[in-house]
């Protein structure tokens, strides 16, 4: 059995919580998904959550909710998974790449500033491998600039940023519930906010613009009512009460699941800090990161593939995250620069963490990276 580099852990509980749903004759968008959306809200202390299919669709109904003009831009990082960027492009507006910092691997404040204009609309942050990004900064520079603020906190379920959870600060938070997500639905995602309004505008533009959805007009709920008016050209984008039960025994689980992984990386820091060609990775003191990846960055001099190699050859898959998106063949054509995210991508590596790694795996991974020769 090789070691990957991240793996969901599902117990009996969440299993059970399956069996129910499939039981009770509702397995769409209903009474599971309500109770995850509020469990959520309360954990995160956001004012709403709308649980969706995805991340990917959570970003795109708040970007679609901001109107974007074919020539209109906004701004954001590189060093995500695509569909932070698809999300712009899917508005038909122009993603603008800012620079990375080197430490955090976020968004750098400073090269946002310097790329905004007066066609810039929005702001999207990621809060790479769980550590959130420079919120008040970012959120400052939205503000002085009459721009909206989106967190794509995919990896950071349960990180804190100056003692509050992530997902409860920006305007629009959009959460992943994907298979290896440190919360798992299977597949998921949720958008949090500060403004009651959008949780109605969400909620019917994930169920296609439909003004009620069907539980609401379902007989259980009110006797049955049929009817319903589309205003809005929606998608379907809605949680299904499948996922919604998975979500709800995760959720009970999240904070000792974070916990472990805590220990996994400091478990690796130690191990790691005498190696003098390592740079492990920086947690700022004002924020607690959920430790989603365990990313270190080797130095120019040594071939990451030599590495890659070295750790497959011992049954350990590492990752790669990520190839910046501005270098895909999609996104080459905009010629953005980002000097440090072009360059800093090619000496990472992620190691194995996720709750379930147990201490003979992390100790093959540590004896392995400790006897490579550089
Ligand atoms: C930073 C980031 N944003 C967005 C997504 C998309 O999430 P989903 O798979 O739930 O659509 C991911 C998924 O890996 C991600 O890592």
């Amino acid at each position: 059995m090789t070691i990957p580099v991240l793996k969901p852990s599902i117990t009996d509980e969440e299993i059970q919580a399956v069996v129910e749903v499939m039981r009770s004759g509702w397995l769409g968008l209903g009474p599971k998904t309500n109770e995850f959306e509020e469990k959520f809200a309360e954990y995160i202390k956001a004012k709403y959550c709308v649980a969706l299919n995805s991340c990917t669709a959570a970003l795109h109904l708040v970007t679609n909710a901001l109107n974007l003009g074919p020539d209109e831009e906004v701004i954001v990082t590189p060093m995500t998974f695509i569909s932070t960027v698809h999300s712009i492009s899917y508005c038909g507006a122009k993603p603008v790449f800012a620079d990375i910092l080197p430490d955090t691997l976020n968004i750098n404040p400073a090269d946002v500033n310097q790329k905004i204009t007066s066609k810039t609309r929005a702001i999207i942050g990621v809060d790479m491998a769980g550590h959130p990004c420079d919120l008040d900064e970012l959120m400052k520079l939205a503000t002085d600039h009459g721009l909206t603020f989106i967190e794509d906190a995919a990896h950071a379920c349960g990180a804190l940023y100056k003692g509050k959870p992530v997902g409860s600060i920006a305007p629009f938070t959009c959460f992943s519930f994907h298979a290896v997500k440190n919360l798992t639905c299977g597949e998921g995602g949720a958008i949090t906010g500060t403004n009651e309004w959008f949780e109605k505008w969400f909620k019917e533009m994930r169920w296609l613009g439909i003004s009620k959805d069907t539980w609401e007009r379902s007989e259980e709920k009110h006797g049955y009512q049929w009817k319903y008016w589309v205003e809005n050209m929606g998608f379907k984008y809605h949680m299904s009460d499948i996922a919604a039960a998975i979500g709800i025994v995760q959720l009970r689980r999240l904070s000792q699941l974070n916990q472990i992984r805590q220990n996994i990386a400091n478990e690796y820091n130690q191990a790691f800090a005498d190696i003098d060609w390592l740079t492990l990775p920086q947690e700022r003191s004002y924020v607690k990161s959920s430790w989603h990846l365990y990313q270190v960055k080797l130095p120019d001099e040594i071939s990451r593939d030599r590495m890659i190699n070295h750790l497959l050859e011992r049954g350990i898959t590492p990752g790669v995250h990520y190839l910046p998106a501005h270098l895909h063949p999609y996104y080459r054509p905009l010629k953005s620069i980002c000097p440090v995210a072009s360059e800093i991508w090619k000496r990472l590596i992620s190691l194995p963490i996720y709750p379930d790694l147990s201490q003979d795996d992390q100790g093959k991974v540590i004896e392995a990276i400790r006897n490579f020769k550089p």
